[in-house]
């Protein structure tokens, strides 16, 4: 919960004056006092902020403070400058007020510091970015170059604005400043050349000489030492607290960052540096013959060096130094200048050079800080104007500043009171003016047009004739002699005749902080000004662009012979334009109090402070709030603070807020005389009654407090109990749900299998039906379907093509068949028996007529081949199928035989004339005729032998002779012999008992075996009458030579030369034939 504090709340004194009670001098002072012990420097006067300078740094700037009063109300908490500047920050953002920050108050009393504070908290608070920033930051470091080269020791402050500033920061619609411009008044430029004891020149020229680098220093022409400058007092040089060394790096710092040029920030060192060398000048008499004193600079050596710094011609400042030349109208004149006026010159000079210089940097800092933007912005004006001075010896000088000090009081009087009596009139409160001491009448002392000090001053200076500051006294003593705020020895009041504090070449003023005596002396050339032209014009021939620029009026081209306005008529001027701009805006005051003058912390000096308390019209700033009403708040926030003190308003009041103070204040009785109702406002007379409201307030806040405190912990107790409750129904509920549940189950379970068989028993019986049921619709359906199908196709039969599917069928077998058989056709192999080819089965279901067409097609290719054999070829296959029938497997050498034709007749014996004989001795047709080797049967040794086989029998004859050896007829021959191997051997058996058998069986060898005994096997088959030859096929057989019977035996040898098989008796029982292994 935010913790609000409040202005009435735990505060240390009162942090509001107008609160004050009783009110009296000692109390105010004692308020105060004690708010200053505390640490508490700021009080209010309602929106009056009374600052006492601590003189020492106080932890209540930090940036923590910064938001603590940020967006804050302003009396919510304890006084701070933040609270005002925050206030003016808002209304400018938020209402669009353009506000004025008046800051017054006696030299050394903390104005400077003041508006440092505002304009940081301002800086803090605006808006961010890196323009913005860079904004802001331009505008904070303007104060350290303006403070650097306007700034002085004196004997009140250590850091005493010698001029008066007045910067406006511009804004714009969001509140992010946009820029600014700094207008300055009056430098006390007097102070350049003269210092009053224990003061110290402009800080600048101390920081130059300490801070500045020795290479600086010697492009300057400078030395460190303060001593070699007579312009710099020595007295107090340095001062406790003030690093002069460092300050200048700040101000160098600070220059480059408000946008001063390397070149720039040169120029204006050597304008300072030749201020000092110009102080070091010095002049001697020298009597000319005519008796006219004329004055010589002594030692040219510092004039030689400012020349050289400046670029200007030696001769022509050294001239302007001795002789002044008067132009009026036409003629000109020119006369020697005595060494007090050489020194006069000198003086004017350097007071002219640095305040024209301070001006330009004030110039030139405003281009740089002005807004970018032409929009229409809003502006804060932030016043720091020198304050009311009076010292021992017053001049020129402290005249114009406490002249503008007495015009600041007055717009505050003005402004106050207007406000309040304006507030008065807004609101509809009756209200009666409140006596208060106006100055304006001091004002009119001073700036009447027609009788005042500064006219009569402009008066005497303008006037011909001899004008001194005593003729000027005269004047005033004439003039303003009556005026009951000015006091001369002279003047017609009798009264100051013997007044010995007042000196005869002085007046005083009673100003409202009090008297001030001036010393008239100088007061007409400081008023005039003057700078002789000749020393302008060797200014403006100086070759260097600044100086050029400061001295506008050196230029011969411009040669200006009217009088330029005197420096009083600027200040009047200058001071009317500000009074017109801080009267358009919204006023803030902060009224600065000193509270001693030894510039040292906690020390309150009773007196001073109600001295200042005093001229500073505080007491009345109090009495004129209080007059009318010491307090008033409007109707919101007063309701919202007090509505607890009456039950009707506590803890809400529906209606308007007015009527809900109204019946507040009914119900707390307060008096109708202490109080009244504003449009907006409640205003209160007295601060008793304001206290008692705070007080009942209190007392209230205690019991609402244990009131809360009671409500809290019923509720805490009872929200305890509603949730013990409400966990015991959850957890009852949970548990009786549970219970529930389980029985359910149960009974379920049961009630479901009871269900089950019941539903089940049911089911059945249904199905059963239904079954029964279906089976007679299916039977029916079935019955008529067929019914009804007959019944239609007999009547649609007609409509019908019957058989069309098998037609169909039919005709697409045939379609198939007959484009199969035709492209088989066309594809059939060649007639070849032994060409293996086939065309590919077109389809599976032929499968079978494919294969069976493929064995038919090869059987009829056969027999075509076969048909066209004549008989003779007939008979030779016929033989060679015999051959084939006898041989095949069985005879190692039937393979050979198979290629060679079966010739017969190898030895053409009929046409051979060497076997006529023996053909004529053969009446039968030579079936075969062949050379055979007859074995010997004693030693298997062969003898080649003709054989002639004819259709009765063989014959075996001698090959060289003819002659027949043997003539065996065929039926005699039982079997025929081979082995299984390749040779030619054969046996031929010959039936025992017959003739042919007599010498036994033959065994022969024949190149044509396979022929031979297919052929002899033949004829043994066809002859009808003979028995058939049998073929024994063995490697073992028997023959029977005589008597005897030998086992003929085929052995397989290793082939050696030559591959016929040899023959050999190796006992009367074996004929053993070796036969070559064939590979
Ligand atoms: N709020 C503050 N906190 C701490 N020190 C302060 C404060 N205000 C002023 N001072 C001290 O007082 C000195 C004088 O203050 P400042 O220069 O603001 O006076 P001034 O009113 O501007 O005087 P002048 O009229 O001579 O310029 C400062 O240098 C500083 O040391
Ligand atoms: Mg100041």
């Amino acid at each position: 919960m935010e913790v609000k504090t409040s202005l009435l709340d735990n505060m240390i004194g009162v942090g509001d004056m107008v609160l004050l009670e009783p009110l009296t001098a000692d109390s105010f002072l004692e308020n105060l006092r004690n708010r200053f012990d505390h640490n508490e420097i700021y009080t209010y006067i309602g929106s009056v902020v009374i600052s006492l300078n601590p003189y020492r740094s106080l932890p209540i700037y930090t940036p923590d403070k910064v938001e603590e009063y940020r967006n804050r109300n302003f009396y919510e908490l304890s006084p701070h400058i933040y609270a005002l500047a925050d206030e003016a920050y808002r209304s400018l953002r938020d209402q669009d007020k353009d506000q004025c920050i008046l800051i017054t108050g006696e030299s050394g009393a903390g104005k400077t510091e003041a508006s440092k504070l505002v304009m940081s908290y301002v800086a803090a608070v605006c808006g961010k970015g890196q323009e913005v920033n860079k904004v802001k930051e331009q505008l904070l470091q303007s104060n350290p170059v303006l403070e650097a080269f306007g700034n002085a020791k004196t004997v009140r402050n250590d850091n005493s604005s010698r001029f008066g500033k007045y910067m406006d920061i511009e804004f714009d619609f969001k509140g992010d400043p946009l820029g600014g411009v700094i207008s300055n008044y009056l430098l006390e430029k007097s102070r350049v050349v003269k210092q009053p004891r224990g003061e110290r020149n402009f800080h600048i020229f101390y920081q130059l000489l300490s801070g500045a680098s020795d290479e600086t220093l010697k492009k300057l022409k400078l030395e460190r030492d303060f001593s070699k400058y007579n312009y710099l007092s020595l007295d107090s040089a340095a001062v406790n607290g003030l690093d002069d060394a460092a300050n200048f790096r700040t101000v160098r710092n600070a220059m480059q960052i408000v946008g001063f040029m390397e070149d720039e920030l040169h120029s204006v060192l050597e304008l300072v540096a030749a201020v000092l060398k110009l102080g070091n000048i010095e002049f001697k008499h020298e009597s000319r013959c005519n008796g006219i004193d004329e004055s010589r600079i002594k030692d040219k050596n510092d004039l030689k060096e400012m020349c050289e710094l400046l670029g200007i011609e030696q001769s022509v400042l050294e001239r302007a130094f001795s002789y002044r030349t008067v132009e009026a109208k036409l003629e000109k004149m020119s006369t020697t200048l005595n060494v007090a006026q050489a020194y006069c010159a000198r003086d004017a000079l350097a007071k002219n050079l640095y305040s024209r210089l301070f001006s330009w940097l004030v110039t030139r800092i405003n281009e740089s800080i002005k807004a970018q933007t032409k929009a229409r912005h809003k502006v804060m004006g932030v016043l720091d104007i020198y304050g009311f001075e009076i010292f021992e010896d017053n001049s020129f000088e402290q005249f114009v500043i406490n002249y503008c000090n007495e015009k600041l009081q007055q717009i505050f009087i003005e402004l106050t009171l207007r406000e309040e009596q304006e507030e008065y009139v807004r609101e509809g409160i009756e209200w009666t003016n409140i006596e208060y001491f106006n100055n304006a009448i001091i004002c009119d002392l001073i700036e009447n047009n027609q009788n005042g000090i500064l006219a009569m001053l402009d008066e005497e200076c303008l006037r011909p004739g001899t004008v001194t500051d005593e003729t000027f006294l005269d004047k005033l003593n004439t003039i303003c002699g009556e005026h009951q705020h000015f006091e001369s020895r002279l003047s017609k009041n009798s009264k100051f005749l013997t007044d010995h504090s007042l000196p005869h070449n002085c007046f005083r003023i009673q100003h409202y902080a009090g008297k001030v005596l001036y010393r008239v002396e100088g007061f007409v050339d400081k008023n005039n000004d003057l700078l002789y032209r000749d020393l302008s014009q060797a200014m403006f021939k100086a070759n260097h662009n600044l100086m050029k620029q400061l001295f506008p009026e050196g230029n011969p081209a411009k040669v200006n012979l009217k009088r330029p306005p005197t420096a009083g008529f600027q200040f009047k001027a200058s001071v009317g334009t500000l009074m017109k701009n801080l009267q358009t805006k919204n006023p803030n005051y902060i009224r600065c109090i000193k509270p001693n003058d030894k510039k040292t912390p906690h020390i309150f000096t009773d007196s001073l402070v109600r001295h200042q308390v005093s001229y500073l019209g505080l007491m009345e700033n109090v009495r004129v709030r209080r007059a009318g009403y010491a307090f008033r708040q409007p109707y919101e926030p007063c309701l919202e603070r007090y509505k607890m003190l009456c039950r009707r308003t506590w803890p809400h009041w529906r209606g308007p807020a007015r009527e809900g103070v109204e019946v507040l204040m009914g119900d707390l009785q307060v008096p109708h005389e202490e109080f009244s109702y504003g449009r907006s406002k409640i205003f209160i007379r007295n601060p008793r009654t304001l206290f008692f409201l705070e007080e009942r307030r209190r007392q209230c806040l205690r019991d609402l407090a244990t009131l809360i405190q009671k409500i809290y912990r019923g509720w805490k107790c009872c929200s305890r109990f509603l949730l013990l409750k409400k966990s015991q129904v959850v957890v009852a509920a949970w548990y009786r749900r549970y219970a529930q549940q389980k029985k359910y189950q149960q009974i379920k379970s049961a009630t479901t299998v009871v269900q089950s068989y019941t539903r089940g028993w049911q089911a059945r019986k249904l199905l059963r039906e239904l079954k029964y049921q279906k089976k007679c619709e299916k039977a029916a359906t079935t019955i008529a379907a067929y019914w009804h199908g007959t019944q239609v196709r007999r009547e649609y039969r007609k409509f019908f093509r019957a058989n069309a599917g098998k037609k169909i069928y039919n005709f697409a077998i045939q379609r198939i068949a007959q484009k199969y058989f035709l492209g088989l056709k066309s594809s059939l192999p060649s007639m070849s028996p032994i060409d293996k080819s086939w065309p590919v089965r077109p389809y599976v279901f032929l499968d079978g007529v494919h294969s069976e067409l493929r064995r038919i097609f090869h059987l009829w290719r056969c027999k075509k081949y076969r048909s066209e054999f004549t008989s003779e070829k007939k008979a030779v296959f016929e033989e060679k199928l015999e051959a084939s029938e006898l041989f095949k497997d069985k005879k190692t050498l039937y393979p050979s035989s198979v290629n060679q034709p079966f010739k017969g007749d190898y030895l053409e014996i009929s046409k051979n004339p060497k076997y006529q004989k023996l053909s004529s001795t053969v009446d039968e047709k030579v079936l075969l005729a062949d050379v055979v080797n007859k074995i010997n049967r004693a030693n298997g040794k062969g003898t080649a032998r003709i054989f002639l086989l004819t259709k009765k029998n063989f014959i075996l004859a001698d090959q060289k002779t003819g002659q027949v050896k043997a003539s065996v007829p065929l039926p005699d021959v039982t079997s025929v012999s081979v082995s299984t191997q390749s040779d030619g051997f054969f046996a031929l058996k010959l039936r025992e008992g017959s003739a042919s058998a007599v010498k036994g069986d033959f065994l022969l060898s024949s190149e044509h075996l396979i022929e031979l005994i297919t052929k002899l096997h033949h004829v043994g088959v066809t002859a009808a009458d003979q028995e058939q030859l049998n073929v024994d096929i063995s490697d073992e057989f028997l023959v029977q030579f005589k008597q005897d019977k030998v086992c003929v035996k085929f052995i397989q040898t290793p082939p050696k030369n030559g591959n016929g098989a040899s023959c050999k008796r190796r006992n009367n029982r074996l004929l053993e034939v070796s036969v070559p292994l064939t590979v």
